[in-house]
């Protein structure tokens, strides 16, 4: 039986063996947000396929129920600090998986918020910088500085792929009301920064798509009479994550693999 040294796992020992066959199919995925909702689920359905996951949030010490995924998953699971809107965090975190991983295979921008200080999106007459700044900050901006960071492991993957978690409620074409201003627009600008990120990365041959996750039921505001569980729409984003092509890259696609209109 063929062995392959992977440094990946423990960085105690240093090395240890996995078949050949296991370091094949299994893929190292980068998540962000990954304490609950949409992350959670991504953390627990690919850990349950086999895959190591680097499942970032921000305030790890009291994400109980990755404490408690970790327990189960040990050796495929870490669980680090990442602020997505911090520079030195996100500057860390790319120092310590590169000290023992080589590549990165899927980079998945999933954290976001409604609001910069408030569990809903302000109204016209309440608009406030606070508000604007900090939702472009996380769901707009933080996603490409992720993905410009970790880039140099992206690229050494043979299959790359950024996923972008966006939302219909960015698509300009599908709006039919108001409200709602920094969060539609701040995916809206999300789409943008994939489609030219697409564009940039093409030759590299590192695929970007923005994803709508689907109206699940999560803690994020406006969730609670959402028609899907995580569970649903989590499995479908998968699907159609594993089926990507180089041709997709720079598409808006949904959680059932239905391309979206800007
Ligand atoms: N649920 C839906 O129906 C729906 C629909 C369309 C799009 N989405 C998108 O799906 C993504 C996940 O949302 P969800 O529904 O799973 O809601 P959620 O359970 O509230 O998850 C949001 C995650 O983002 C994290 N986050 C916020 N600011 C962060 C920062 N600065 N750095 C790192 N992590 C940060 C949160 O961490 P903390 O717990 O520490 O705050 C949390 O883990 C979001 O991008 C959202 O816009 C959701």
């Amino acid at each position: 039986m063929f062995f392959l040294y992977l440094t990946a796992f423990d960085r105690s020992k240093k090395y240890i063996f996995i078949d050949e066959l296991e370091i094949l199919t299994m893929k190292r995925i980068l998540i962000t947000g990954s304490n609950s909702g949409i992350g959670l689920e991504f953390t627990k359905k690919y850990l349950e396929r086999g895959d190591y996951v680097i499942a970032s949030c921000r305030k790890p010490e009291s994400a109980y129920e990755l404490r408690d995924i970790r327990e189960n998953h040990a050796g495929r699971i870490i669980v680090p600090q990442l602020d997505v809107s911090d520079e030195d965090s996100r500057d860390k975190l790319f120092k310590n998986i590169s000290s023992f991983l080589d590549k990165l295979d899927i980079l998945i921008n999933n954290a976001g918020v409604i609001s910069g200080n408030l569990e809903y999106s302000p109204p016209l007459g309440e608009l406030h910088d606070e508000d604007m700044t900090k939702v472009f900050l996380i769901n707009s901006i933080s996603p490409i500085y992720m993905a410009e960071r970790f880039l140099p492991l992206l690229k050494r993957s043979k299959n790359p792929k950024i996923i972008n978690i966006s939302s219909i409620s960015g698509s300009i074409s599908k709006r039919t009301r108001g409200g709602g201003y920094s969060y539609s627009a701040s995916k809206a600008a999300l789409n943008m920064f994939t489609k030219n990120l697409s564009n940039d990365l093409r030759e590299d041959r590192v695929i970007v798509v923005a994803l709508h996750p689907g109206w699940v039921k999560t803690g994020f505001p406006y969730t609670e009479n959402a028609p899907h569980m995580p569970e649903e729409t989590v499995g479908g984003m998968m699907d159609v994550i594993d089926s990507l092509e180089m041709k997709d890259s720079g598409k808006f696609i949904d959680w059932l693999g239905t391309e979206q209109p800007w």
